[in-house]
Formats: C-alpha cells, structure tokens, sequence
C-alpha cells in the first residue's frame, strides 16, 4: 500500500526565520497528516533545512533541493551527503526542470546523484518531465522513458524500494496551466510501467507523484488517479494556509 505523500518545493524562497516560522506552524499540520496515513514534507533551500529539520515535527520529511555525488573535494559551491545527512536530512530532490534547464543537470548526472544516494540509505525523489515544445511534439513518454531509464540505470530492485518519482511537465510549473488529471495518470501510469519493466513488481510500491500548478483547488483530482501517489508543490506550499488547505483537500 503506498502513503499520499504532499511535498512541498520551496525554490529559492524564504529566508532562515521564515522557514523556523513555517515549521513551527506546520507542527498540527503533520500531527493530522501523521493520523491520516499521508506523508508531509518541505525542501527548504540549504540554509533552511536545519532550522525546519529542529523546529518541525519529527514526522515531517524535510528534503533537500540538490546534493553532490561526491562525500567531499574541489567542489566549489556544493553541499555533499554526508553534510546533509550531519543535520538529519535524509531525503534530496534530484533532477527539477529548474536545475536541468539553468545548471545543466543531465539524466546521467542525475543518475550519479541517485546511486549515490541510495548507497547511504537516503530518498532520492526523481523529477521528470517534458518541455512544452517536446509536448506539443508528442514526444513525453520517450522523453520520460528516456529520463526514468538513465535516471535509474545501475540500481537493482532491492535499491529503488524507497525511491519517489515526479512528473512535472515543464509547461506546468508555475505557470498556472495544470495538465489535465487524463494527462497526469497516462504518463504516470506509463512511468510505472517502465519501472516494472526495469524492476519488476517493487515497480508497485514506488511513489509517482504529479507536480506542475497544483493548488488546493486541483490537488483533489490529481490524487484520485490510481498512479498518483501525491503532489511536488511549489508555488502553493510557501504559505503555510495554504499548505494546510492543500493537506486538508486530501484527508
Ligand atoms: P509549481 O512548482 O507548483 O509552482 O508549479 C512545482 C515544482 O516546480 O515542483
């Protein structure tokens, strides 16, 4: 049985106090989740994460936006595992559009970020996606195949139990245009399909989450669709009503 799960994507907002004041309003908030079965989270930008990480609930997940594959070096500029996991965080969003589009992060890079995170017994949560120029091609299942098969090449079954997956079409994110709930549940259960093809019947536990738009007006939809497993929420997640609006349009 998989867990909804409602994570929310910060970007590059909210200062250190802002983030300590969400977290500790966000405390009911993950107490009622927590009764309902449905995981909550929040990826801070890295200065954000330690004041979440202690002044949140124990039970909600609090991601990072990136991490390098490298335990340390000549990196200037990057944050490694281990500092991250220094600071209890033991979950890491990889491969957002954002980061694919302005910091050139490949599928194979992606990949590099993965494996690595997976030997340290951490979450990775996999952003895939079209463009609107691949969409309007009627290209997004090779795209994504593309990007889930890369993405996750050099894991085996057993590496991948914990693994969450996120389709965000480009053309949706921030930009108020959600895909249809036809869209979201055809590719994620195409994703799903190809997960089985590679990993066989873990492919059944993997969470598939949508991302792109989602709102506490169109959260409902999306997580009515058999293989969407919970919502990547960016603009709708800084403000903590409207955080709490998005959990409760789930319950
Ligand atoms: P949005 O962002 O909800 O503001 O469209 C989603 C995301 O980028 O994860």
């Amino acid at each position: 049985m998989r867990r909804k799960l409602l994570l929310g994507n910060w970007k590059m907002n909210k200062t250190i106090a802002e983030a300590k004041e969400f977290a500790l309003a966000s405390k009911e908030l993950a107490d009622i989740a927590n009764q309902h079965h449905i995981d909550l989270g929040v990826a801070p930008t890295y200065l954000g994460l330690e004041a979440v990480r202690t002044n949140a609930s124990k039970s909600m997940i609090v991601a990072a936006q990136n991490v390098h594959y490298n335990p340390n070096g000549a990196f200037t500029g990057e944050i490694s595992i281990p500092m991250l996991k220094e600071i209890g965080i033991d979950w890491v969003i990889i491969g957002h559009s954002e980061r694919r589009a302005y910091d050139n992060e490949t599928n194979q890079k992606c990949n590099q970020k993965i494996v690595a995170l997976i030997k340290e017994d951490m979450v990775p949560v996999y952003c895939v996606g079209e463009t609107l120029q691949q969409f309007e091609a009627g290209e997004t299942k090779k795209v994504v195949e593309e990007q889930i098969r890369v993405g996750l090449s050099n894991l085996n079954a057993a590496d991948v139990e914990h693994l969450v997956v996120a389709y965000e079409p480009v053309w949706s994110i921030g930009t108020g245009k959600n895909a249809s709930q036809e869209i979201a549940q055809d590719v994620c259960g195409f994703i799903r399909g190809v997960l089985k093809d590679m990993f066989g019947d873990v492919a059944a536990e993997i969470r598939i989450l949508y991302g792109g738009s989602v709102k506490p007006e169109n959260i409902k939809s999306y997580l009515s669709c058999p293989d969407v497993d919970g919502a990547l929420v960016g603009g709708a997640s800084l403000k903590i009503d409207s955080y709490r609006q998005l959990l409760n349009n789930i319950l």
